[in-house]
């Protein structure tokens, strides 16, 4: 496990799925022994993983990446480093016949991500890209609602991510610095729309088209030493997409935003039997029927509370961490051969989506997404 020291690698892949997938005694399998991760960290600063390892009772951990990739037993390599880090030590991973298992986005741009996707492929190895908020419970709900038909024919949605991301250097920055500098790989588009391009496709159907725009709102941010730097990425983006079948999403991913929603992502779809807003818990419900008269008087108070006609859709499973749950399914594909759809070419699309996020961007028109095959 490759970059645990860091935010996502550490949280959510070391301490919330592959130790947690440990304290519930690994992952059943049917008539078998459960699948039992052993970890062995991989990272730059010996002192931070020794640290990480003792702290949680590991004993495997090493600076020597080429070394830990030599050791047989070890059958998956996993990557949470930093975007522009990853190419290399996952071509390395896929030569010394790892499976290998990574954070979104797969590489920095969408032609790494092909020749990373046919090396895999040509070596016989399995391969898997984070795609956690598929797993969140909200969405989990919103996709049950549109598979059962709810909406009728699906209008537009309208998303809202993001939340004050602190500048510094008081209160501390909540996110690492690399994601406000380009020339480190930073940048929401680059970040963000991987997530839209696999929530959309896999929700509503294929993005066919993307116009898109973006800012950086905040020029000048401090670091994690606590020095000043010049922010280089774009802190803001502001995009349309449109869905195969006509419906239209407008999605705002922003650092820049103060939050006044129940949750720091929500999507609101609009059909012609029913709305829905998404969290990433949560999900409430207006069908048609009990849609309100609303009448425009913004002489007298609304006399409608809008909110309290929504009724929430209750959970039929108790909430899983998404990360967790994919991290099984990626082993239970590895071990057990069972499917796993979202690989490096599923990966190689979100990349796409960000790549041509970004030119819409530059060249202030839409634009449309071919097909992407290996
Ligand atoms: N799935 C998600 O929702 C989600 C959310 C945030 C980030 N991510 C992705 O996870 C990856 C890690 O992001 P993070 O927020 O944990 O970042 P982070 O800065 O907290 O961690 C980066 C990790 O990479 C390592 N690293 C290797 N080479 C480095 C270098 N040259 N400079 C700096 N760090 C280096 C660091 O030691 C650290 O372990 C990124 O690819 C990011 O896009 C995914």
């Amino acid at each position: 496990m490759n970059g645990v020291t860091g935010r996502m690698g550490m949280n959510q892949h070391l301490i919330r799925s592959i130790l947690a997938i440990r304290e519930q005694g690994g992952i059943a399998v049917a008539g078998g022994d459960p699948i039992w991760p052993e970890p062995l960290l991989v990272g730059r600063s010996e002192s931070k993983l020794r640290a990480l390892a003792s702290a949680h009772g590991l004993e495997r951990w090493t600076t020597d990446l080429d070394a830990a990739l030599a050791e047989p037993e070890y059958e998956v390599y996993f990557d949470a480093q930093l975007t522009s880090a990853r190419p290399p030590a996952v071509e390395a991973a896929i030569a010394a016949g790892k499976h290998v298992y990574c954070e979104k986005p797969v590489t920095p741009g969408v032609e790494s991500a092909l020749v990373l996707a046919r090396a895999a492929r040509d070596a016989g190895v399995k391969v898997g890209v984070v795609q956690d908020k598929l797993f969140l419970p909200g969405l989990v709900k919103l996709r049950r609602l549109v598979e059962s038909g709810f909406f009728g024919r699906i209008i537009a949605a309208r998303g809202e991510f993001g939340y004050w991301v602190y500048p510094g250097p008081d209160p501390k920055p909540q996110r690492p610095s690399w994601n406000y500098r380009r020339e480190d790989g930073g940048g929401i588009v680059s970040d963000m729309f991987p997530h839209w391009r696999y929530v959309l496709d896999n929700v509503f159907g294929p993005v066919r088209s993307v116009c898109a725009t973006a800012a950086t709102h905040i020029p000048a941010r401090v670091d994690e030493a606590g020095a000043a730097y010049d922010a280089t990425a774009e802190d803001a983006a502001y995009a349309m997409f449109e869905i195969e079948g006509g419906a239209i999403v407008q999605m705002n991913s922003s650092w820049c935003v103060r939050v006044h929603r129940d949750e720091l992502f929500e999507l609101q779809v609009d059909g012609t039997h029913g709305s829905a807003v998404a969290g990433l818990r949560e999900c409430a419900v207006q069908p048609a029927v009990t849609t309100p008269k609303s009448i425009w008087n913004p002489d007298l108070p609304d006399p409608v509370a809008h909110r309290a006609q929504w009724t929430e859709v209750p959970a039929t499973e108790p909430p899983e961490n998404g990360f967790k749950l994919q991290w099984e399914a990626f082993l239970r594909h590895v071990v057990l051969d069972e499917p796993f759809p979202w690989d490096f070419l599923e990966g190689a699309r979100g990349v796409q989506l960000a790549e041509l996020g970004e030119q819409s961007w530059r060249e202030r028109r839409w634009v449309d997404v071919p097909e992407l095959a290996l």
